[in-house]
């Protein structure tokens, strides 16, 4: 039953930020998902005795890209695939069932937080046995491989039923699938303190979860309402569907559009938050109140003896360099080991396996702890309902009790889309190519203290990765350039911007970002570059 068939390269099979992510119709080309997926054997090599976790977010595709993985797993010799319920897993449930289980890797179908749809994106996300997803120097010599692949393996039998739980061989392959939920509920019971969450409902407390027609609605339903008693109801859009129901699961200002209008409205619930496509993501909204991202991670930081799991110590904790650095402020405070590493959670697990840090996150809406080794948006979300639950603050009291004790850093990040990328490519250079002759660069009152390419030098394998330039104020201020590595199509240009208060808490993040905003379109030339003088996603 096993077949070999011979195939050509596809030429853009180079994995961005977070795996390989195109268009659902690249992804649909005869043999693409074969190709990629051969490549990722060959490079493993023996897979005799291997074991592979694989779901995805249900997105459209993920059904059929799903029986390609298991038919070839099984036709390269893997030895077992633990599989979610029709082919549904999140990517931290994803995580957490490689190390719980010891498995060699794991495959995520999800194009994470873009669109689903024919005509939107798809994904596929490879792991290792740390529970996180591959170092570079692993996706380059797949890459390399999908450059000259000839061949790919194939189990010739008939789609595989994956509705029932239990055990299945196929072709000498065996087969476990599991409910996806359950082993994660049982993690975030052992993390945080269920009994006083319950009590907090039990009080009246009101929250919304929104899951955006994606992976977490299942998840979100058995621990917010079923096991903690959050009113019935108060999980929203919690059916996974294929296009997402057309909603943009990205859980941010923008795009999480429903649940920003009803918690900024009178009948606000006491407490909001969403997740993205396949759940690693999340947005935390007080009544007519917002959290940063950026905010969120060092108030986390700032409040972790509250949670049962940490309450003795944390290591220390980590940001992506494009991050806010409210959470720099929290480290020196607590006296915690403190990092800076590229954009993309993959850099954050060197320093969860050798205990430098507990916690991480990205101004991206993304934050997490060594629990996994991937972000994860529930955990966040009960992060924060257990220490409403243990302080009887609001999310406001919380974040606003923070500021007064730390400062505050306004934070704003601005995305230029669908720009070419060649112009995108030399904006950058160009940028790149101003910065030694930035320092002591003055324009609307602010003073350039310094200005770099940030580049990483991973403390565990040495390994060295350039990703964004910097350009820092005398005030404390920054402004962060880097492109995009999860676009499927053109390049966007992500500036993020940030300024530092200590004492002027409670102003519009906007407005303290003007003048900042002028200098960093003066700096890129974005807008004689681009034509664009207004950025298309602000967030
Ligand atoms: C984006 C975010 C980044 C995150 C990644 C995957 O990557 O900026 O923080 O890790 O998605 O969720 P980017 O498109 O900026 O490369
Ligand atoms: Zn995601």
């Amino acid at each position: 039953m096993i077949k070999t068939i011979s195939t050509t390269p596809y030429t853009d099979q180079k994995m961005g930020t977070a795996g390989l992510r195109r268009k659902s119709k690249v992804v649909m080309q005869p043999n693409y998902v074969e190709n990629f997926m051969q490549s990722i054997f060959n490079v493993i090599g023996n897979l005799n005795g291997k074991t592979f976790v694989v779901g995805g977010d249900g997105r459209f595709y993920n059904d059929i890209a799903i029986q390609k993985i298991i038919k070839m797993s099984a036709a390269n010799g893997v030895s077992h695939l633990i599989i979610g319920q029709n082919g549904f897993m999140s990517t931290p449930a994803g995580s957490n069932i490689i190390l719980k289980n010891k498995a060699d890797g794991g495959f995520i179908l999800s194009a994470s937080h873009n669109p689903g749809g024919p005509n939107a994106d798809f994904g596929i996300k490879y792991s290792n046995h740390t529970g996180g997803q591959i170092p570079s120097s692993v996706s380059d010599a797949i890459y390399q491989q999908t450059t000259k692949i000839s061949e790919y393996k194939i189990c010739d039998i008939p789609d595989i039923n994956l509705s029932q739980i239990g055990h299945q061989e196929i072709c000498g392959m065996s087969i476990d699938i599991i409910d996806p939920v359950e082993d994660y509920v049982q993690m975030m019971e052992e993390i945080f303190d269920f009994a006083s969450i319950k009590k907090l409902f039990q009080s009246g407390f009101t929250m919304r979860f929104d899951a955006m027609n994606a992976v977490t609605g299942p998840y979100a339903q058995r621990i917010f309402e079923e096991i903690l008693g959050a009113p019935k109801g108060s999980v929203v859009n919690y059916k996974p569907l294929p296009d997402f129901g057309g909603l943009h699961p990205d859980p941010n200002m923008v795009y999480a559009k429903e649940l920003v209008d009803f918690m900024f409205s009178d009948n606000a619930a006491d407490f909001g938050a969403a997740n993205d496509g396949d759940g690693d993501r999340n947005m935390i909204l007080g009544k007519k109140f917002f959290v940063t991202p950026s905010d969120s991670l060092a108030i986390l930081t700032d409040n972790y003896k509250y949670i049962p799991a940490y309450k003795d110590g944390i290591y220390g904790v980590a940001k992506s360099a494009a991050t806010s650095t409210a959470v720099e402020k929290v480290a020196q405070a607590h006296n915690i080991g403190y990092y800076e590493v590229p954009t993309g959670w993959k850099y954050f697990v060197n320093l969860m396996d050798s205990k430098r840090i507990t916690f991480c996150g990205e101004e991206s809406f993304g934050t997490g702890s060594a629990h996994i080794r991937e972000k994860d948006g529930i955990w966040a979300v009960l992060f924060w309902l257990n220490i409403i639950a243990a302080t009887n603050k609001s999310v406001e009291d919380i974040t606003t009790e923070f500021w007064q004790k730390y400062g505050r850093n306004y934070y704003v990040r601005f995305d230029f889309e669908g720009v070419d990328t060649t112009v995108a490519d030399k904006l950058m250079e160009n940028i790149e190519n101003k910065l030694p002759s930035l320092k002591g660069y003055s324009q609307e009152g602010f003073t350039v203290s310094e200005a770099f390419p940030f580049v990483y030098n991973d403390p565990v394998d040495f390994s060295s990765t350039k990703n964004g330039l910097v350009v820092k104020f005398t005030d404390g201020s920054r402004i962060v350039y880097r492109l995009s590595g999860t676009g499927s199509s053109g390049a966007t240009i992500r500036v993020y911007l940030e300024r530092y208060s200590l004492s002027d808490i409670k102003q519009d993040p906007l407005k303290m970002l003007t003048e900042i905003f002028k200098i960093a379109m003066s700096i890129s030339e974005i807008p004689e570059r681009t034509g664009k003088h207004q950025a298309d996603v602000v967030t």
